[in-house]
């Protein structure tokens, strides 16, 4: 069976021990650290910029992805390459230069990944599969941590899976927002390559070892 890889989104840590919560999901397994970017204008919340990417880089030698949900994305992309991004996901929607933002991520050095939002249709992105290491497909409006999967995505990510192995491209396929062990077998099935979690990793009653414990027996 293919791994799932999990990318522990840290929206929800407890920032005040950034560094504790990182290293307990480090521990735990998880495969990357999910950053996740709001300007306050893309999405109706303001939250991390290059210097949590910083200080993330410090904590872990983990991959860091980073999910930019803002205006203008190029004009940041390097300075979040420069923090220690390893990843760096734009989105699709407002960027008319889609193209040119995903190329210049990957002069940068960094993965590139094509984020599409529960509105926009996968034949939207189809064109841009061979550009790109991975397509994220959201799975709730995106802005904050804690909202309720969207389960009409699924039959989003079975087109883009049919898609992208019937033209064997490499990218891989992400799912974003509301994931949980409930909702995580079907998503599975249906052929995502990584998950992202905040609220079912750092809010878990019963500690993040636990949580990501019973996000990967979800799938066994
Ligand atoms: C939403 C963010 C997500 C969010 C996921 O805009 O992109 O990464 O942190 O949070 P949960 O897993 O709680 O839905
Ligand atoms: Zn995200």
């Amino acid at each position: 069976m293919k791994k799932l890889l999990i990318s522990a989104s840290i929206l929800s840590a407890d920032f005040s021990n950034l560094a504790d919560q990182i290293h307990q999901a480090e521990n735990a397994g998880v495969d990357w650290i999910h950053i996740d970017v709001m300007d306050g204008h893309f999405v109706p919340n303001i939250t991390m910029g290059p210097f949590i990417v910083e200080t993330c880089r410090k904590i872990t030698q983990l991959p860091l992805d980073v999910h930019l949900m803002i205006e203008n994305p190029d004009l940041f992309t390097e300075a979040f390459a420069k923090a220690g991004a390893d990843r760096i996901s734009i989105h699709l929607e407002e960027n008319p230069n889609i193209l040119r933002s995903l190329q210049k991520i990957h002069d940068l050095g960094c993965n590139n990944g094509l984020v599409i939002n529960p509105g926009t249709q996968v034949t939207s992105a189809e064109p841009l599969f061979p550009f790109i290491d991975l397509l994220l497909v959201m799975s709730v409006n995106p802005g904050y941590s804690g909202q309720e999967f969207i389960p009409e995505v699924e039959s989003k990510i079975i087109h883009a899976r049919n898609c992208i192995d019937g033209e064997k491209l490499p990218v891989l396929i992400q799912v974003d927002g509301g994931v949980t062990s409930k909702n995580l077998p079907s998503l599975f099935i249906a052929g995502i390559d990584v998950a992202v979690a905040a609220t079912a990793i750092f809010k878990h009653p019963d500690g993040i070892a636990q949580a990501v414990k019973d996000l990967r027996l979800s799938i066994k």
